[in-house]
């Protein structure tokens, strides 16, 4: 019988542990969270995506939830990585999270076990802590970036292709044998560090594309043609994917995880960097726009607060930072987001029967396809 211990219960760690969880696997969901823990102990999960809640409760016989690291033969760190604000557009990694979990670690592991490092890491991070570990354990140390999307994260998990880290030809045999018991996307073999950057670059990538999709918008405005036309024709080239524009970049990984790859000595220049700024000057370059046309008199809804659509995720959602300013300005705006409600100041009958002036669709959820809201005007970003 494997004992795992996975740490950190979050959009990833509680997910993965249900997917791992099952006869001859004893498993340990740690968090620092207490009232999380007892939210789990009583059967409640705030992830509301209805494949996480079956699965729970079909799940959670096999699960113990503790508060403080319980000793294992397998640890999956699932720990926040965020950034911390360093000026107006630049943003450092903050690991003293994931730091004080290994610190915790140090006093639990023993040799042979295997510890599976999930957290979006900065390069060189992994081989950091694995050397440390090593100078007094004969330890397996694995590398595996999530890259789970809220909204379909099982689906995910499940079926995107992974890529394993190893530190070894033996750890990575160890890593794949426990992801084969629900990956069924491809697995591929890398190094600590490649691990790391494979997953940078990718959200690089996407930040990237968002901010020249917005910079596509900002031209074809100027010769007053639809973007969206002009990226859907783009888009039918065989090698050309350009993203959709809009009002910034938002979630728990686009906006961070470049920061990890802009360093001093590499950013001169960086189109990282530019790509990072140019999303960060989009938000504040739409807070103006509206700020500078809303008349206070008037009836303005203003639909969606998430940061993309169709999820309830509110992490770093331009949305809901435009929002927060323009309440300090304008008190009386309405504010409606049909999935997630915790800021909406007005009730969906009151959304379907008001005739509003002006309706500024910031995240265009799928509801809005489904439900009329009248207003002379639609704005849309
Ligand atoms: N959410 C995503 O979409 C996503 C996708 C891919 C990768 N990731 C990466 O996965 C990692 C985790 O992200 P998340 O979205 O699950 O974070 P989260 O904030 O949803 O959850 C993290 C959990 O860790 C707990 N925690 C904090 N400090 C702890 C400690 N010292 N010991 C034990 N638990 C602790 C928190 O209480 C929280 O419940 C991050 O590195 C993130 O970049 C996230």
């Amino acid at each position: 019988m494997k004992t795992i211990s996975v740490i950190g219960m979050g959009y990833i760690g509680l997910p993965t542990a249900l997917l791992i969880a099952g006869p001859g696997k004893k498993i340990n969901c740690i968090d620092k969270d207490k009232n999380k823990i007892n939210d789990l102990k009583n059967g409640k999960i705030f992830l509301n995506e209805k494949p996480i809640v079956k699965l729970f409760n079909k799940k959670k016989n096999f699960l113990k939830f503790s508060d403080t690291l319980l000793e294992a033969n397998i640890y999956i760190v699932c720990v926040p990585t965020p950034v911390k604000k360093v000026s107006k557009y630049l943003f450092q990694e903050d690991l003293s999270i994931l730091y004080s979990v290994f610190k915790d670690l140090e006093s639990k592991i023993k040799n042979n076990d295997l510890i599976i490092l999930e957290s979006t890491c900065p390069p060189n991070t992994a081989i950091k802590l694995y050397k440390k570990l090593s100078k007094n354990f004969k330890i397996n140390f694995a590398n595996c970036p999530e890259r789970a999307m809220p909204g379909s994260t099982l689906n995910e998990m499940i079926n995107n292709y992974r890529v394993i880290g190893a530190s070894s030809e033996n750890c990575y045999k160890m890593t794949k044998n426990l992801y084969k018991s629900f990956v069924k996307g491809q697995i591929y073999k890398t190094g600590l560090t490649e691990a790391e950057l494979i997953k940078l670059f990718e959200n690089s990538y996407r930040d990237l594309n968002v901010g020249f999709a917005n910079e596509v918008d900002s031209i074809s405005n100027l010769y007053k043609v639809s973007s969206r036309k002009i990226i859907k024709l783009a888009n039918y080239h065989p090698r050309v994917n350009i993203h959709e524009p809009g009002i910034g970049v938002g979630g728990h990984c686009i906006p961070v995880d470049p920061w990890f790859l802009i360093r001093k000595k590499y950013s001169k220049n960086s189109l990282i960097l530019s790509a990072r700024i140019s999303n960060l000057k989009k938000e504040e370059k739409i807070y103006t726009q509206i700020s500078n046309k809303l008349d206070k008199k008037k009836k303005n809804l203003f639909f969606g607060i998430t940061y993309k659509k169709n999820t309830d995720d509110i992490r770093n959602s331009p949305a809901k930072n435009i929002i927060n300013k323009l309440k300090k300005r304008f008190p009386n705006i309405y504010i409606f987001d049909p999935i997630n409600k915790k800021y909406n100041n007005i009730s969906v009958k009151s959304v379907k029967s008001m005739k509003f002036e002006n309706l500024f669709v910031l995240v265009n959820h799928d509801w809005l396809n489904k439900n009329k809201i009248k207003s002379k005007k639609i704005i849309s970003f």
